[in-house]
């Protein structure tokens, strides 16, 4: 019989990176071709997301070069902000780091996995190490850089500062990778990169395939998507766990100051009636909050009535540029609308878009695209809320026969957390 010490010799903590590495599935990361679209998935959102924060228009420059069998070369270049050459190493080799996770706010991003996951199925594929070229308009560097995976850092290997950048500011990444392959099907970077251009008319995409091919997604318009905003959170959407958390990072010192400053939609009056519910006073040193006081907050956040949280900070595509991306697919009629704000959870807005075109380059029944913050979700469509929720639709009461009438039905969500099925972030959860 063995006894608890031989059991637990085998005790290990494993990082965050190490995980992942041993379950690459749940990032997405399972089959050649969707290996592959994933890889340009988790640059292309980045380079989206820097342009919109810093409000550049978006030119971006995909390469696939083929290095033999199931083995490619990627490179994105984008045209935003850089990246300090002290951050590299955080951003493309540490998991769970970034600058979007703890922002309430609209991005593609949210979990600071996407790019290092990216650079460690590199690693673990080929060996190879990533090369960054960044600059952010007064330096250029070029790095190469490994992973530690054990201590889920990034370690540069080659460094060199480039003198004349000709006044280039950006990011370019370049990752081999085996165990992948391309080709032209609806799964893969192609139509990834088009429907990612639908959904972004600011952005110019330049895209150049294996052999040789280069194609060009244009800018069909020139107007900026407003930055999004980072939002306060809604008292409706608080857990308290989230409550104490933030007690114990704010600025205020008083429970009535904490909930006005840190919560959405909390007046003078609300917090009043916070405090006449729960029977915490708003003279309460919040640094001292207990669990069973939060907890009574959290119940009367339920009981009662907040206004909506804005939605001001959600910028949707809108209806027009929504029309001119599905005008791609040269249809005879299109329409397109974008509802008003609503919430789930309680607090955490969100905006439905849906553009629907009949005829032209569609075959014969509907074809879904789907999107979550402009960004394409390929992959999962079977388990994701919104092919149910188009499934739910009776479609014959509008005449429409969904096996043979021609329609594509572009649909976005828009909302400052995505509740996505899993840390792959191709389908979206029913809630
Ligand atoms: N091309 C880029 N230009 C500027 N900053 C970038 C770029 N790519 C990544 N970053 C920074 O690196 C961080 C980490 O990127 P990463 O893709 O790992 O996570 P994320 O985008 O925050 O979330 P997700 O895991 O959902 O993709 C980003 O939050 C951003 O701050
Ligand atoms: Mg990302």
């Amino acid at each position: 019989m063995k006894t608890a010490d031989d059991l637990f010799k085998e005790f290990k903590i494993l990082s965050v990176s190490e995980f992942f590495k041993k379950n690459a599935d749940m990032l997405g990361y399972t089959g050649k071709i969707r290996s592959m679209t994933v890889l340009v998935h988790e640059m292309i959102t980045n380079a989206l997301d820097a342009c919109e924060e810093a409000g550049i228009l978006p030119e971006i420059r995909v390469e696939i070069d083929q290095r033999g069998e199931f083995h490619y070369e990627i490179s994105v270049e984008d045209n935003a902000t850089g990246i300090p050459l002290k951050f590299i190493t955080n951003v493309f080799g540490k998991m769970l780091a970034g600058s979007k996770a703890h922002r309430n706010m609209q991005s593609r991003g949210q979990q600071g996995i996407g790019v290092s996951g990216a650079v460690m199925y590199s690693q673990v594929t080929t060996g190879q190490p990533a090369t960054i070229v960044s600059s952010t308009g007064e330096d250029m560097w070029r790095v190469k850089m490994n992973l530690d995976l054990q201590k889920n850092t990034g370690k540069i290997i080659e460094k060199n500062k480039i003198k004349d950048n000709d006044g280039w500011r950006g990011t370019k990444i370049i990752i081999e990778a085996k165990d992948v392959t391309y080709n032209k099907s609806r799964y893969s970077p192609h139509n990834y990169l088009r429907m990612s251009s639908i959904a972004n008319p600011h952005a110019r995409i330049e895209f150049i395939e294996p052999d040789g091919t280069k194609i060009v997604f244009p800018r069909s318009s020139k107007e900026m998507p407003k930055p999004p905003k980072i939002m306060k959170l809604h008292p409706k959407g608080m857990s308290t766990d989230d409550i104490l958390v933030m007690a114990r990072n704010c600025r205020a010192r008083k429970l009535g100051s904490f909930l006005r400053s840190g919560l959405t939609r909390v007046s003078r009056k609300k917090a009043e009636e916070i405090e006449q519910v729960s029977g915490v006073s708003l003279d309460k040193d919040v640094g001292k909050l207990t669990w069973d006081e939060a907890e009574r907050i959290v119940k009367a956040f339920k009981i009662i009535d907040f206004m909506a949280p804005s939605s001001e900070g959600l910028i949707p595509i809108g209806e027009k540029n929504i029309i001119k991306g599905i005008s791609l697919v040269n249809p005879e009629f299109s329409v397109a609308i974008t509802r008003s704000p609503r919430t789930y959870k309680g607090g955490i807005p969100f905006i439905i878009e849906v553009g629907l075109a009949y005829g032209g380059k569609n075959g014969p029944g509907i074809d879904i695209i789907r999107y979550a913050n402009r960004s394409p979700l390929v992959f999962d469509q079977g388990g994701c809320a919104i092919n149910e929720a188009v499934k739910s639709i009776d479609w014959r009461r509008y005449g429409v026969n969904v096996e043979s009438t021609p329609l594509t039905l572009f649909v976005n969500v828009t909302s400052t957390h995505i509740p996505y099925t899993s840390a792959g972030k191709q389908a979206l959860a029913m809630e």
